[in-house]
């Protein structure tokens, strides 16, 4: 990699330990993945913010560059934490409590703003053509598919290095020739609902390896439905771009053609359980846009939450703000609406929670693995039919 002199001067320490710690990272990257230089980034996006996730391994380190004068070079957004500022926060131990606490101080202190949230492109959308490092796999692949950003899917290490130098390695999707489709999806099915679009993303994206697909036979799908397809094909594949908009060349790509079976059996194959007596019904992930919090708001005026069900809405503070009318109808009808955290990333275990119901394919994905949990797969309406009585 060609460094200019200054990025010389970090990579040697002339700055501290921290900065050349940050650029010997990305030089490192930049070696392996064939790029020749770094390039400057709008914003970073990081991810390890959970405690839950976390644990202890990494404190170490974060609890060392907050201890020096080390700040973030760009605006410098954060993932969801375990914990929300009101429901949840009562309901874990003071260890839980104070470690989360102490994680987000950290970040702090290094300059990122608590945002909070896997969808910071609802605080601020990125324009068109900016180079970012966004290391949580939804948000990345949605600013490169639909907001028409450029950004790899960086690791959570890679992003922290990236926001210090306040550069990324010009390689991957920052490079416009690594953003062109290589691979045609042919859908075949009528889609219903987000819960399909993400359900056939996780289907595809098992197909596809880190591959840059091009969907023919979205009608007009809406921003949501976009964010779950996304989400879906992160989740289970590498795949950090998607194209959904005819283009020229299309017929001389390799192909794969998805039937309404295909999606039917993801959905039933992401589903551990049937839909019946789910002690959480999870909504958010990733975390609602305004239209969604609406969207479940006109689905539950009038109704009544069951007593021994969870109903979740999860979302940011911004959002939560906005959303303010829709948040009182849902917690009105015994739901909670919570900011800064999600299902996947706190601990329901502890809250005796082991059977899951989700309208998203990303959240299905993880229940198992990350909660040890039961999970179903159903829509917006089904989720809120079975949380109330
Ligand atoms: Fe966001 Fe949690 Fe899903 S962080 S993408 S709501 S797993």
């Amino acid at each position: 990699m060609h460094l200019t002199k200054q990025e010389e001067r970090v990579y040697n320490g002339e700055y501290g330990w921290a900065y050349q710690i940050a650029m010997k990272i990305l030089v490192r990257l930049g070696d392996l993945f064939g790029a020749t230089q770094l390039i400057p980034i709008s914003s970073a996006h990081l991810s390890g913010v959970s405690y839950k996730i976390l644990g202890d391994a990494p404190l170490e380190f974060l609890e060392a560059l907050a201890s020096t004068e080390t700040k973030v070079q760009v605006a410098s957004t954060t993932n969801p934490s375990s914990l929300d500022p009101e429901y949840l926060s009562t309901k874990f131990s003071e260890k839980q409590r104070k470690k989360q606490v102490h994680v987000l101080d950290l970040y702090k202190r290094i300059g990122a703003t608590l945002t909070l949230t896997c969808t910071p492109y609802y605080l601020e959308e990125p324009k068109q053509g900016c180079h970012l490092a966004w290391s949580e796999s939804s948000a990345a692949i949605y600013a490169n598919s639909v907001l028409g950003a450029c950004t790899n899917r960086e690791g959570g290490p890679s992003a922290l290095a990236a926001a210090l130098i306040g550069k990324v390695p010009n390689h991957g999707l920052h490079q416009p020739e690594n953003r062109e489709p290589n691979i045609l999806v042919k859908v075949e099915a009528s889609l219903q609902n987000q819960m399909e679009y993400g359900a056939l993303g996780s289907h595809v994206g098992r197909l596809l390896k880190d591959k840059v697909p091009l969907f023919t036979g979205l009608p007009t799908p809406s921003k949501d439905e976009l964010k779950q397809l996304g989400a879906g094909l992160a989740s289970s594949g590498m795949t950090c771009m998607f194209h959904y908009q005819k283009r020229v060349h299309e017929q001389k790509l390799e192909t794969i053609t998805v039937e309404a079976k295909d999606v039917k059996n993801e959905i039933e194959n992401l589903s551990t359980i049937s839909l019946e007596a789910p002690e959480l019904v999870f909504i958010g992930c990733p975390h609602c846009s305004l239209n969604e919090i609406r969207k479940v708001a006109q689905l539950i005026e009038g109704r009544k939450v069951k007593g021994e069900t969870e109903f979740w809405v999860c979302t940011s503070g911004h959002i939560k703000q906005k959303a303010k009318k829709y948040v009182d109808v849902i917690e009105k009808a015994g739901g909670h609406v919570l900011s800064d955290t999600c299902a996947i990333v706190t601990w329901i275990k502890d809250l005796q929670i082991y059977r899951v119901a989700t309208n998203s394919a990303k959240a299905a994905h993880y229940t198992p693995t990350l909660n040890k949990a039961e999970v179903t797969l159903a829509s917006i309406e089904k989720c809120v039919a079975v949380a109330c009585s």
